[in-house]
């Protein structure tokens, strides 16, 4: 495409510059003005069947192709705004072809993909990179990814799950980032910069869809799919923290929830699409249903039938609609409904204009195709699979570690049982949210370990068990297409094996956890044992007496009972490379560093159980709530070891008193007092003592995660905003900030005990 006309269309105006010698492209947006006039250029010229068109978006998969008809007819007569799932940038390019040269308007599709971590380079799960306490390297990461999807024709990342989960049983918690909304609006925010760069539309970037708006992750009794009922509390003070801020990022979509909040269905409740979202946070992008959630509206009881349900949801403030497998768009019947007068040509006019203005903002009506020969490049890029490393080391979160038995010594270890259903499972590896539309192919702890050690050391391998079967199938298990059949395995005979496996080495490494099945979309539990006969194959290793590095491979505290394990390392699904992330963290060439996201709960029966709650009758007893056992975690939100060790001193606030609105400076330093170099999240947190509302006992307020060579010292400041010391209050309906005394504390974790105060006056 030549310049005049790019810089015509106000889209791109191309400099060219160096940095570090290579050629970089500065790209400027185009102007607000230019991109509204363009659009309303086209709008004007639509019919009204291709306005519901461009609001429909279909899935798109060869393993079904009924479904591909189904589309291919609607979208030969420009009847389809956006496809998704489509990952070959043969097929992005040839769909592509037919929206464009075949159509009246000959308007580009949108392609929309699940990149939730990663797409062909398989990162770490969201709560992995959450456990990083590392906003850089999530960036990155989602940058990365962006990069592999933009270059096979993918626009727009399903991304990033935003929601809070403080129920572990839910399965979803494994696309967040945990329990924290600070932490929660960090990792949002971070990754929308990730996914859409600058602008949306830099090159190599795409638009990132932060979901599911809102309050998903508080489903009862973590089922999936099951409805919310938040307080105005819980709704301001967290849940929507995290949309805010990849909002105020800049987010160019949102996609609404499934599910009621507070008796509303999300995809149907004007009040959270339109009055949250656009009126009050100024959302400037466009809205996206989940799938089938507009028809859903007459299945959840708000519609009265799927034409009821297209106008309740584009009224609610729904732009697009992600359509039900096997069935056309709700939003067909939007022409009829505006015939009818049902929905104004403002309101069909106004969720267009979002969905064109999204297409001329990133260039597709210049750039609709890709170049599929530098695609493969780009997937290829071995620098990808670096970082992918360095993220999976980077998210593991080291929970116990007796004797220092990690790292492991290459030089005095002769031999290591590899032991367990998770050690060699490339699949697994991966996590959930993968396909055969991304790339399958990782390396398994088994392999890592072995690629580490060489001829060196012995490695024994045992399967130990296998995972359980889900009860009731999942449309998720088809998309990897059929699984070749495995040999059975006679497990009470595979666990003797292990266990004469581990008698007769220097060390056993355990790898369980669940399947990757057992967690993600539709993938609730209401037990979190190690499913099937892991513990017993555990306990089992561990009475063979040698010392025993359990790693878990999961995306949710899990009932670890009084396991005798030495070392407990957290690795979740580390993606690509997570053998040799793993292997390099167990041998000492990586160390452990990230914190637990969430409270790690004893069992089910505790959820929810949450370290920022408010104080209630005693306090003294809070430990003792239950008649049974602690209602203490096991592991509190927030922490994780190191193969050194950190301590706290000298935390000064500036000042002892500040009027409202004043920002807050802390001091503290931290030194690494070990024997090693190693990785420390320094952790603020704060508790208004008291106020228009009861605060809770502590709120994390700033992080920093800082790497310590042996005997460093390090001073970080922290400065709390006039933000982190407002919050929402039921009382006046409203946000507050109290003239109160509030208490500081830094450290390694929510249970830090260095303290400070300092006290908010109103001036007289
Ligand atoms: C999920 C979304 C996802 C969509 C498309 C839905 O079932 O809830 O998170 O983006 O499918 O795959």
């Amino acid at each position: 495409m030549q310049r005049a006309l790019l810089a015509a269309f106000g889209v791109a105006v191309m400099t060219t510059a160096t940095a570090g010698g290579k050629p970089v492209s500065a790209v400027t947006p185009p102007s607000n003005e230019m991109v509204r006039s363009r659009a309303e250029a086209l709008i004007a010229e639509m019919t009204p069947q291709e306005k519901a068109g461009q609001l429909s978006q279909y899935f798109y998969f060869a393993v079904f192709p009924s479904q591909a008809q189904l589309v291919n007819g609607h979208l030969e007569k420009g009847e389809v705004g956006s496809l998704l799932f489509v990952s070959d940038p043969a097929e992005t390019n040839r769909l592509q072809k037919i929206a464009v040269e075949k159509t009246r308007l000959k308007i580009p599709l949108l392609f929309g993909f699940d990149v939730i971590h990663g797409l062909h380079t398989i990162l770490p799960v969201p709560i992995g990179m959450a456990a990083s306490w590392d906003p850089q390297l999530v960036e990155n990461a989602q940058s990365l990814a962006a990069s592999e999807a933009r270059a096979v024709g993918i626009h727009w990342a399903f991304a990033p799950h935003v929601a809070i989960a403080r129920d572990p049983r839910w399965g979803r918690i494994v696309e967040g980032a945990g329990e924290d909304p600070y932490l929660g609006a960090a990792m949002a925010a971070a990754q929308v910069r990730g996914f859409q760069g600058a602008f949306i539309g830099s090159p190599r970037h795409i638009i990132a869809g932060p979901k599911h708006f809102a309050g998903y992750g508080a489903a009862l009794g973590g089922r999936d799919y099951d409805e919310v009922n938040l307080s105005d509390n819980e709704l301001w003070n967290v849940y929507l923290q995290p949309f805010k801020a990849a909002v105020d990022a800049g987010a160019g979509n949102i996609m609404a929830a499934y599910m009621g909040l507070n008796g509303v269905p999300a995809s149907g409740n004007s009040w959270l699409l339109t009055k949250v979202l656009r009126d009050t946070w100024g959302f400037k992008g466009f809205v996206v249903s989940d799938s089938a959630a507009v028809r859903s509206l007459a299945v959840q009881g708000l519609a009265s039938d799927p034409d009821d349900a297209a106008v309740r949801a584009l009224k609610a403030g729904v732009d697009m609609e992600m359509a039900l497998i096997g069935k056309p768009a709700a939003f067909e019947s939007l022409p009829t409904a505006l015939e009818q007068g049902r929905i104004s040509r403002q309101e069909l006019d106004s969720a267009v204009r979002r969905v064109i203005e999204a297409k001329i903002r990133l260039g597709l009506f210049e750039n609709p195709y890709v170049d599929e020969a530098k695609a493969m490049t780009v997937l290829h890029d071995p620098s990808h699979l670096n970082a992918a490393r360095v993220a999976a080391e980077r998210s593991a979160v080291l929970l116990r570690n007796e004797n220092a038995v990690l790292p492991l010594d290459a030089h005095r270890i002769k031999s290591i049982a590899v032991i367990g259903p998770l050690a060699d499972s490339p699949r697994d590896t991966l996590g959930p949210w993968v396909f055969k539309q991304n790339n399958l192919n990782a390396t398994t702890i088994l392999a890592g370990i072995r690629a580490k050690v060489g001829t060196k050391i012995r490695i024994d391998y045992s399967e130990g068990v296998r995972l359980p079967a889900r009860l009731h199938p999942s449309p998720f298990g088809m998309m990897d297409g059929p699984q070749p059949p495995k040999a059975a395995l006679d497990e009470t005979l595979e666990i003797r094996r292990a266990t004469e496996l581990a008698r007769g080495a220097d060390v056993a490494l355990l790898v369980l956890g669940e399947g990757q099945e057992m967690i993600g979309e539709m993938a609730s539990r209401s037990s979190l044992d190690l499913p099937g006969r892991q513990q017993e194959l555990l306990d089992a290793v561990v009475a063979a007496g040698k010392p025993v590095i359990l790693l878990l491979m999961n995306g949710r505290p899990l009932d670890l009972k009084e396991t005798k394990a030495d070392a407990i390392m957290e690795i979740w699904y580390p993606g690509s490379e997570g053998g040799n992330a793993i292997a390099n963290l167990v041998f000492g060439d990586a160390a452990p560093g990230g914190k637990l996201p969430f409270t790690w709960i004893r069992n089910a029966a505790q959820a929810p159980l949450i370290y920022s709650h408010l104080t209630s009758h005693d306090p003294g007893n809070a430990d003792k709530r239950y008649w049974n056992e602690s209602s203490e975690p096991r592991y509190p939100f927030g922490y994780g070891l190191s193969y050194t060790k950190f301590s706290y001193a000298n935390l000064h606030i500036e000042r002892t008193s500040y009027a409202p609105g004043e920002p807050v400076n802390v001091t503290v330093d931290v030194q690494n007092a070990g024997p090693r170099a190693g990785d420390e999240v320094a952790q603020l947190y704060l508790h208004q003592r008291s106020g228009t509302s009861a605060r809770p006992v502590r709120e994390l307020k700033g992080f920093q995660r800082v790497t310590l060579q042996p005997g460093e010292t390090r001073n970080l400041r922290f400065t709390l905003r006039p933000e982190d010391l407002r919050y929402w209050t039921s009382v006046l309906g409203s946000w507050v900030q109290d003239a109160a005394k509030f208490d500081v504390w830094v450290g390694g974790s929510s249970q830090a005990d260095l303290a400070s105060s300092f006290e908010v006056k109103r001036p007289h």
